[in-house]
């Protein structure tokens, strides 16, 4: 089967689940075909570990790497860093520069702290709304990573319903004594949302949630989310760690005029490095020194070089408009090769970050067939398309192309009643459901 592969089988005996990131298990792309590990990667370029090439199409670095992979200037900073000392006892003067520049891009924010990864990102921001409200219970809608605040929402009275809230992610070894502290409600539903404020009235500390993913948001739902924040004494936190940087130079929510009192930033601000931050009004941040948020690697030195490089390209090269123009044309190529071919999508997500469903019977079987194919054709190719400054009309149109044949095949394979006997291996897995 070649390196790759049997790289993966080993990894899935010394590695629970085989990867770090559900996200990045080759059984939700295609089992047993999906290349799972990279030599090399620039651009939008992709080299698996047989020396097999493939244009990346898919989920770039699963949302990190806005200006492509191994992008020169945020390399060259990063060498940089290395070579002048990662880590010391001192601090890293960097964090500093970013601080003032993140607090500058969101004039209602006057603090900053800093973590690395997105969950305990938003860990942070949900412990310092705890402590400023001196109350435990969130109310939230989205995905914000796997921590036990967040995961405490699928646990049930119940054992069996453990997990029916959010399908897909299990709470198994998340204490039972947080349960009713995280509360689901769905985008854009303003008569859930107030029932929900009304039922835990002086119980809730935040209000979670990405402001902008599959759907834009409806005005008057933002305004009641702001009015309900303001008028309950709630932290309203913004997580930004996939919307953001994408639409604009910062949070997407300085595009809807409502402004939070916590936004959190992840990935995409250090193109690949890692990087976190979590902006908020001083009033709410500063009760960050009353308790204990502190970690050895949140002072290293990569992250803020990568994140200020990253953030100045991001404002240089107007990325944010590149990706919606890109992203607009591959959800428009989807559409027509869709008519073309006679399938029937349902595209949704901003532009920088669509994504579609096949609305066919089997859609399961259908998607790791149209993964099959094109990465027959040299595509890393899923339902989903996460635009980077890497992505030009070139590689677009040849993709395009070869969506539009990957869809004729299939039309062809769903008019003779048996899609799946075209598969050579078994059915991709399914991914866990947002809540948006
Ligand atoms: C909106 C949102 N919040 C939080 C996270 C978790 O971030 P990380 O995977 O870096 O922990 C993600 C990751 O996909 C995300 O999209």
């Amino acid at each position: 089967m070649g390196k790759t592969q049997d790289l993966y089988k080993l990894a899935k005996k010394l590695i629970p689940g085989g990867t770090q990131l559900l996200s990045k298990r080759p059984e939700t792309f295609l089992p047993e075909l999906w290349p799972a590990y990279y030599e090399k990667a620039k651009g939008c370029e992709v080299w698996d570990l047989d020396g097999k090439h493939y244009i990346d199409m898919s989920y770039m670095g699963i949302g990190a790497c806005i200006l492509g992979y191994a992008d020169n200037e945020v390399n060259e900073a990063v060498k940089y860093v290395i070579d002048r000392g990662n880590m010391a006892t001192l601090n890293a003067p960097e964090e500093v520069m970013l601080a003032e520049l993140l607090v500058a891009l969101h004039p209602w924010s006057s603090m900053v702290r800093f973590a690395r990864t997105g969950g305990e990102a938003m860990a942070i921001a949900v412990r310092i709304a705890r402590a400023k409200t001196k109350k435990d219970t969130v109310l939230f809608c989205g995905y914000h990573g796997w921590h036990d605040w967040y995961l405490a929402a699928n646990l049930a009275d119940d054992r069996s319903l453990d997990g029916h809230l959010i399908p897909g992610l299990s709470p198994l070894g998340v204490p039972r004594g947080l349960k009713g502290t995280a509360l689901p409600f769905n985008y854009n539903d303003i008569d859930g949302f107030l029932k929900l404020v009304k039922n835990t009235k002086g119980q809730v500390a935040a209000i979670v949630m990405e402001p902008v993913r599959n759907h834009f948001p409806d005005k008057q739902f933002m305004q009641t989310i702001k009015q309900a924040a303001h008028d309950n004494g709630l932290v309203l936190v913004f997580d930004e760690i996939t919307a953001g940087w994408r639409l604009n130079v910062g949070g997407a929510h300085l595009n809807y005029g409502i402004e939070p009192d916590i936004a959190v930033f992840g990935k995409a601000m250090s193109n690949g490095y890692p990087m976190a931050a979590i902006i908020g009004r001083s009033a709410v941040m500063e009760i960050a020194q009353e308790t204990f948020i502190s970690s050895t690697y949140w002072t290293e030195r990569i992250g803020p070089a990568a994140a200020l490089v990253t953030i100045k390209k991001m404002k240089d090269k107007n990325v944010p408009g590149h990706l919606i123009r890109v992203g607009q044309k591959v959800k428009q190529g989807w559409q027509k090769a869709a008519g073309n071919n006679g399938l029937s999508l349902d595209i949704s997500g901003i532009d920088p970050l669509g994504h579609f469903s096949f609305q066919h019977d089997n859609p399961l079987v259908l998607k790791t067939l149209f993964t099959q194919l094109m990465l027959e054709k040299g595509f890393l190719a899923s339902t989903a398309f996460y635009a980077s400054l890497a992505h030009d009309d070139g590689n677009v149109d040849k993709y395009l192309r070869a969506v539009d044949e990957a869809f004729a095949f299939m039309a062809k394979a769903i008019s003779e009643g048996k899609p799946e006997k075209y598969l050579k291996g078994p059915v991709c897995h399914a991914g866990f459901k947002r809540l948006t």
